[in-house]
């Protein structure tokens, strides 16, 4: 009898677990297809979102060639490719490129910035990916891979890679910092004052980013698998440019949806503040901005 009710309980308790994790990733999902199917946002997206890292994109690409012994690389697949960001400037690395993405608004917003005739677009999610076994030799997935039922997305992968193709999971940091004269102290404090604001939308996503991937890294079934933090990327960005970035973060559409009035006025008391310690060349001058980028590379035998 004790038995018995041992393994009811041991039933209940793997149940319990099952319905927390789908009911999570269902609900991750259906953020995602809200969030994203916004026609505004895709283009606040396109417009705002920080320039593609070329030292990311070297070390995939690194990485697919060297794991590829040289093999001529046919197939690159960019998972929850958004507005086709990563997309492009992977396409001269391959034959082809397919970018698909779950929200039609980000794919529309792709199809219209496309210049390669050998890039394509398809509104497609990642936990089922429309691609035959054994055909791609890259699945790259830039800052999406936090918004996948990783597990689904992972066995797809498995399934669609050649032997020897690769993962690449990658994204940056939510907290970075600005370097500009002898004024980075106190345009630093506007900014974690501000990211502070966003961080009250913080959701359980943003804890992959917070951790730089570590438990997307430790849960990728392939033993060939390599973790690389805290990445140093430098860019310029104005003040309109990183108000417009606070815009382009799902946080912030969070804090649109839950007061509007108030999503604005942080927008507007942000910029003003910062230009009362920049002064007149506030809206022209270019600021140093410090990322730390992250980047999961896998390879299946
Ligand atoms: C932050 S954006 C990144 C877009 C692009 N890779 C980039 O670097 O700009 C995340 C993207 O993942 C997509 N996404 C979220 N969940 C998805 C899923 N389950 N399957 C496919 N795409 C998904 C969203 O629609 C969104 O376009």
């Amino acid at each position: 009898m004790q038995k018995d009710a041992n393994s009811f309980h041991r039933i209940l308790d793997t149940f319990q677990d099952f319905y927390i994790r789908t009911t999570k990733a269902k609900v991750h999902i259906i953020m995602a297809v809200h969030l994203f199917k916004k026609r505004t946002y895709s283009s606040v997206y396109q417009k705002y979102m920080v320039p593609v890292s070329s030292e990311i994109l070297n070390i995939i690409v690194s990485f697919v060639k060297e794991k590829t012994d040289g093999r001529p690389l046919k197939m690159g697949l960019d998972v929850g490719c958004g507005t086709g960001r990563y997309t492009l400037p992977l396409a001269p690395h391959f034959e082809k490129v397919l970018g698909v993405d779950i929200s039609e608004s980000q794919i529309n917003v792709a199809k219209q910035h496309t210049t390669a005739n050998n890039v394509s677009y398809m509104v497609a999610p990642a936990e089922k990916l429309p691609m035959k076994d054994t055909s791609v030799d890259l699945v790259n997935a830039a800052l999406a891979a936090h918004w996948f039922t990783t597990d689904e997305f992972f066995d797809e992968t498995i399934r669609v890679l050649k032997t020897r193709g690769c993962l690449a999971v990658h994204g940056f940091s939510p907290n970075f910092d600005i370097e500009y004269k002898d004024l980075s102290h106190d345009l630093n404090v506007v900014l974690s004052e501000a990211l502070d604001t966003l961080s009250q939308y913080y959701d359980s996503i943003v804890e992959h980013m917070l951790c730089q991937y570590r438990s997307i890294y430790e849960a990728i079934p392939l033993k060939d698998k390599e973790w690389i933090t805290d990445i140093p990327v430098r860019i310029q960005m104005s003040v309109p440019e990183i108000v417009g970035l606070f815009q382009s973060f799902y946080m912030y559409q969070t804090f649109m949806e839950k007061d509007v009035k108030g999503a604005e006025e942080f927008l507007i008391q942000t910029k003003e503040r910062f230009q009362d310690i920049l002064g007149e060349e506030a809206d022209s001058v270019q600021l140093n901005i410090n990322m730390k980028y992250y980047c999961v590379l896998a390879c299946k035998h």
